[in-house]
């Protein structure tokens, strides 16, 4: 499995492929696929849990996915989300509840929404626990921004560098943009030293994140711009279960092949 300091080596020299997975069978694929990076996002919320936002997910949610996602992949470097509302409240909580999140949920990293954390961050790295930045659209905030493109002017291009800036000196060991104008990803890649993973960021971060579900077109019927469908699962699963009714209803499933066949009367 890779470690912290593998995925930092890997800025400047290879791409990150990271990918969400939230349970043993996504992991497993994914592990299968040899990703480097698993992250049990709290877009289990709305992929898995059928929720509009991740805002309801909850601690005990994420500790329970991650561990499920551990038994699938136990050799791939997993990054696991702080639900909404873990971290930013209160500095001694939210570096309690990371702590919680970390020692019970098997993952490698934690991930942490947003630019108002820093001092949580210190604290959980202070403990040994490594951290994960996300800047950008931070999903958590839909109810204040909507999912939508973040930084899209020169004012908040210079905070969101500022911010990604003051994440290093906090002692995060990577992060996430999510959907910003690339040359802005370009310019916060250049000027960290730790890896930027891009989702709707462009090409110059230095690896890419996109949700399971949506890259295999999984259950998911809405793809936002940034996401380039693989597989589309969910017309051989809809085909698959077609078929299955069908065979059941017209009495041609079980077949003699998938039946006992030992006489217990007589
Ligand atoms: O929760 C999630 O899946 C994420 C990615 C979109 C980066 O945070």
């Amino acid at each position: 499995m890779k470690s912290t300091a593998d995925l930092i080596s890997m800025k400047n020299n290879d791409r990150i492929v990271m990918v969400t997975a939230y349970d043993y069978p996504s992991a497993k694929l994914a592990e299968q696929a040899d990703v480097d990076v698993i992250l049990v996002g709290d877009s289990l919320g709305m992929v898995v849990l059928g929720y509009e936002s991740p805002v309801q997910v909850t601690l005990a949610d994420m500790i329970h996915h991650a561990k499920a996602a551990r038994r699938g992949a136990a050799d791939t470097f997993i990054v696991v989300d702080m639900p909404f509302g873990t971290h930013h409240t209160d500095v001694n909580e939210g570096i309690k509840n990371g702590i919680r999140l970390y020692q019970n949920s098997d993952a490698n990293m934690i991930k942490m929404e947003g630019a108002d954390s820093f001092d949580v961050i210190r604290g959980l790295v202070k403990a040994g626990v490594p951290v994960c930045g996300h800047l950008g659209l931070t999903p958590q905030h839909f109810g204040i921004t909507g999912f939508k493109m973040q930084a899209g002017d020169s004012e908040q291009a210079e905070q969101l560098l500022k911010d990604a800036k003051a994440l290093e000196a906090a002692g995060a060991s990577m992060m996430v943009l999510e959907a910003i104008p690339m040359d802005l990803a370009k310019k916060v890649t250049e000027t960290v030293s730790i890896p930027t993973i891009g989702i709707g960021a462009g090409i110059h971060t230095d690896g890419q994140v996109l949700v399971y579900h949506d890259l295999l077109q999984y259950g998911s019927d809405r793809l936002p711009k940034f996401v380039k469908p693989y597989a589309d699962i969910n017309s051989v699963a809809v085909e698959g279960l077609t078929n299955y009714r069908n065979e059941v209803k017209s009495r041609m499933f079980p077949t003699e092949e998938t039946t006992y066949k030992k006489r217990v009367y007589e």
